[in-house]
């Protein structure tokens, strides 16, 4: 299977509409992306390895080195999907060459094939500066955990008029700035109908509607690794469950000294 690219992906999307919608999930490690990849269209290093992989209290303290060790490893472990992977905070805000000097720097380190930056209109002079020296960008509005500082909680947005506005001009800024796809994070499902009707790019829900050109989930959301999450999540497993029953299988067996038993054992040659 040939890796799919950036323009497939953007094909997916004719006339405004996405026959086959674009399944993208998160992967920090070769494992998971090994065993995610021939199921989706696009695997997302994000940022969200701050909270899942490290214990960190926000995606703030995110390195650039971090991204491109998790983004590596996740290139290395698929074959088939796009990557993409996110610019962390610090890294591009503060001009297009700054933003275009970490993100090639990604694209170097990791092998991915495009980079994620979070904002609207404020970013759109740095994602037409990235595509236009050859560096496919998805754009991020709504929801957007770098700004947790600014925005004070992880609740939806765009309940009010003005910020229902707001969020679909800067989606449209994105686009028009040719950012090929745009994840909208935590909005009100009539903000995403029409950004999606609105724009060429690819649009990518997460706790925003089905009616977006694609979804994405934080792949250890999904599988029921955390108690609380937010409530866009929709798990598909408990593998909390799993993972606590085989610590307690495995803890008594060797208290037990039942492991390890005979099969785990190296015979003597006969
Ligand atoms: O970091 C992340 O996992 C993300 C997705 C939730 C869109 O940005
Ligand atoms: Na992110």
């Amino acid at each position: 299977m040939k890796r799919l690219s950036v323009p497939k992906i953007q094909r997916r999307k004719v006339d405004g509409v996405t026959a086959e919608p674009v399944v993208m999930l998160t992967a920090y490690t070769a494992r998971t992306a090994q065993l995610l990849d021939a199921h989706c269209d696009m695997l997302l290093v994000g940022d969200s390895l701050a909270q899942v992989i490290y214990g960190l209290p926000s995606t703030i303290p995110v390195t650039l080195e971090m991204m491109c060790n998790h983004g590596a490893a996740v290139v290395r472990g698929s074959y088939h999907s796009v990557v993409v992977v996110d610019m962390p905070f610090g890294s591009y805000e503060v001009s297009p060459q700054v933003a275009y000097e970490n993100a090639a720097r990604i694209l170097k380190e990791t092998g991915a094939a495009a980079v994620k930056l979070e904002g609207g209109k404020v970013m759109a002079e740095t994602v037409r500066f990235l595509v236009d020296r050859g560096i496919p960008v998805v754009g991020h509005v709504g929801l957007t955990p770098q700004a947790i500082n600014v925005l004070g909680g992880y609740a939806a947005r765009g309940r009010s008029e003005a910020e229902a506005k707001k969020i679909v001009g800067d989606a449209i800024a994105l686009d028009e700035a040719g950012a090929f796809a745009i994840v909208l994070e935590g909005v009100l499902e009539p903000i995403a109908i029409e950004v999606t009707e609105s724009v060429e790019a690819i649009t990518i829900g997460i706790g925003a509607s089905a009616r977006c050109d694609g979804q994405v989930l934080v792949t250890e959301d999904m599988l029921g690794m955390f108690e609380r999450t937010a409530r866009f999540v929709k798990r598909y497993h408990n593998i909390s469950e799993n993972i606590v029953q085989a610590a307690t299988d495995y803890a008594n067996e060797v208290r037990s000294r039942s492991f390890p038993g005979p099969d785990q054992l190296y015979q003597p040659k006969t």
